[in-house]
């Protein structure tokens, strides 16, 4: 294991809310993994499970996740049980994590607009930098993987122009570019703050969201399947739902791909 993998390890068993650590050089995705092991009753979580290169990486809606060298690919696995959380705020984990790497993600390229495209996208000036994707344990249930994928040092400047359109990586916003290590140790910090206030519930899920919400008043179709809403983000409610403004009057969508439409 690299030194500065080993050093990252030890700080984030004493910085964070995480005291037990899976990681790989190589791995096919880390949240299949994680699925795969969350079976088990007698693992202790919280847990993490960081690969340096991740070659077989899911992305949502069935999309794969490229992970070029220099990304950084990691899970969390938690248990309903051992995260004290009020069974009422535990759906809003997935922002809650949205939140705590934008904000994690703003520190590192100050002076950029970082935002959160509901449900889990992070985008720096409107370019897509991180993605989550959230899995329920089909074997355990009450437990839950989070799978995030962050664009650290692997630039967008050389690719394709329809992919520098909609994406980029930190290091390409940043003059002295950080190592993922660091970004890792630092995105669980204030992941472990954000899920600190949710625990002592000094967490106000929509005025946090707004604060950083691409989408608030802007036009926007979401799809879901087949069926498909078309309305103006009025922002989200505190479980987390979309609310979308339509001619027929103010709808909660809890799940879907949003487009902007329109300017
Ligand atoms: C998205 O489509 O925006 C979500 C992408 C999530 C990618 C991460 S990388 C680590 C974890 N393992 C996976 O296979 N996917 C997630």
């Amino acid at each position: 294991m690299p030194p500065d993998v080993a050093d990252a390890l030890a700080r984030i068993e004493s910085q964070t809310f995480i005291p037990y650590i899976d990681w790989f050089d190589e791995l096919g995705s880390t949240n299949d993994y994680a699925l795969s092991i969350s079976a088990d009753p007698e693992l202790p979580t919280p847990r993490l499970i960081w690969t340096d290169r991740q070659t077989a990486g899911r992305g949502r809606s069935g999309h794969a996740w490229w992970s070029a060298r220099g990304s950084l690919t990691f899970s969390l696995l938690l248990d309903r049980d051992v995260s004290q959380l009020p069974p009422e705020v535990w759906p809003q984990i997935s922002l809650v994590t949205g939140l705590a790497i934008a904000e994690a993600l703003a520190e590192e390229v100050p002076g950029r607009s970082v935002g959160v495209k509901w449900p889990n996208d992070i985008q720096i000036d409107g370019l897509k930098v991180c993605g989550i994707l959230m899995e329920p344990s089909p074997r355990h249930s009450g437990r839950l993987v989070v799978g995030v994928g962050i664009n650290v040092l692997n630039s967008f400047r050389n690719a394709p122009a329809e992919l520098r359109a909609i994406a980029t990586a930190l290091c390409d916003q940043q003059t002295h570019a950080s190592e993922p290590v660091a970004v890792l140790l630092h995105v669980l910090q204030r992941w472990s703050e954000f899920v600190g206030r949710l625990q002592q519930g000094q967490l106000h899920l929509p005025s946090e969201w707004q604060r950083r919400c691409v989408l608030t008043n802007r036009r926007l179709r979401v799809t879901m399947g087949t069926a498909i809403l078309e309305g103006y983000c009025r922002g989200i409610d505190e479980s987390g739902a979309l609310l979308v403004e339509t001619p027929q009057g103010l709808v909660r969508q809890v799940a879907g791909t949003v487009r902007l439409i329109g300017a």
